[in-house]
């Protein structure tokens, strides 16, 4: 990679920011198409976000992804967010407009139905019952994608229902669909007649227990999704291909939401090949 005078410049900001994919993602892009630009990371602690991201105009970026633990302060930092990033309470994905304001856009419920979409183009999130398990940050992301694109019904269930149950006031005035919250030990039950399944707790991450989930009542016409990539087979997703479910793992998630970024920052719309996803599963 050679940077000269022109390079644009855009940023991945986080704490820490070591372990993050987006230099290397962009920087694939980046080489791919030509493009002069970079994508640096900047590891800046939460009492210095809003200074650096103030910054960022001043120092000539064209934008920056922004990641834990960050996402809720940058919605906070931005000027002006889009109705997606104000729905979810939190941004992604920053971009200097040409008047050096700040936009803020999520585009994580983004990257989590291309992600369906592209290994599973038949899926229709209005065929049926959606199994949300967990209530993180990435969970609101991915109940708003669900009910934008046209989910019927959201039955989501977490360890701590109170979470569950939070998540679902606060996210239901934005929702087109209804969210119903169910106990932790119901999650075995209320996967019947579901026709998706999506695993955001931790459990299954490498270094973490697997999630305990029996999956009998699942039909095996059900798509089976984790959002996490390490492992990008996790114990769920090995279960649910071993007994026919069609599954799709959580990388390609990781790839589709930095492609909006991407996009504007760099002026190119970024191909999602099998070659990036071998090159980011070398990397680690
Ligand atoms: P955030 O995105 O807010 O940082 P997180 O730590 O990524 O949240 O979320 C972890 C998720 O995994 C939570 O839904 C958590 O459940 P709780 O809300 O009850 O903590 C879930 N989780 C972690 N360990 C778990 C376990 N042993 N059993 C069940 N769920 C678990």
């Amino acid at each position: 990679m050679i940077i000269s005078g022109k390079s644009k410049c855009a940023a991945v900001i986080g704490w820490p920011v070591a372990h993050s994919k987006s230099p290397l993602l962009h920087g694939f892009w980046l080489d791919r198409y030509g493009i002069d630009g970079v994508l640096i990371p900047l590891a800046v602690e939460p009492h210095d976000f809003d200074e650096v991201v103030r910054l960022l105009p001043k120092m000539g970026f064209v934008g920056a992804c922004v990641t834990l633990p960050h996402k809720l302060a940058a919605l906070a930092a931005v000027d002006q967010a889009d109705e997606t990033a104000i729905s979810i309470g939190a941004v992604n994905t920053i971009t200097v407009k040409p008047d050096g304001s700040l936009y803020g856009q999520n585009t994580d419920g983004f990257g989590f139905i291309e992600n369906l979409k592209q290994f599973e183009p038949e899926w229709d999130a209005g065929g049926g019952a959606a199994v949300v398990l967990g209530a993180g940050g990435a969970t609101r992301a991915v109940l708003y994608a669900l009910s934008q694109a046209g989910a019927s019904e959201i039955r989501l269930c977490n360890r701590t229902q109170s979470k569950a149950q939070k998540l679902c006031d606060e996210l239901s005035p934005y929702l087109k669909c209804e969210i119903r919250v169910f106990d932790w030990n119901e999650r075995h039950i209320i996967l019947q007649d579901a026709k998706l399944l999506v695993n955001t707790t931790s459990l299954g991450m490498e270094g973490q227990a697997p999630l305990d989930l029996s999956l009998e009542a699942l039909d095996r016409a059900a798509l089976v999704t984790d959002i996490t990539y390490t492992p990008l087979l996790t114990p769920l997703l090995n279960t649910a291909q071993a007994r026919g479910n069609k599954i799709v793992d959580g990388l390609g998630m990781l790839i589709h939401q930095a492609r909006p970024g991407f996009k504007t920052w760099f002026g190119c719309e970024p191909d999602v090949t099998d070659e990036l996803r071998q090159f980011l599963l070398q990397q680690r």
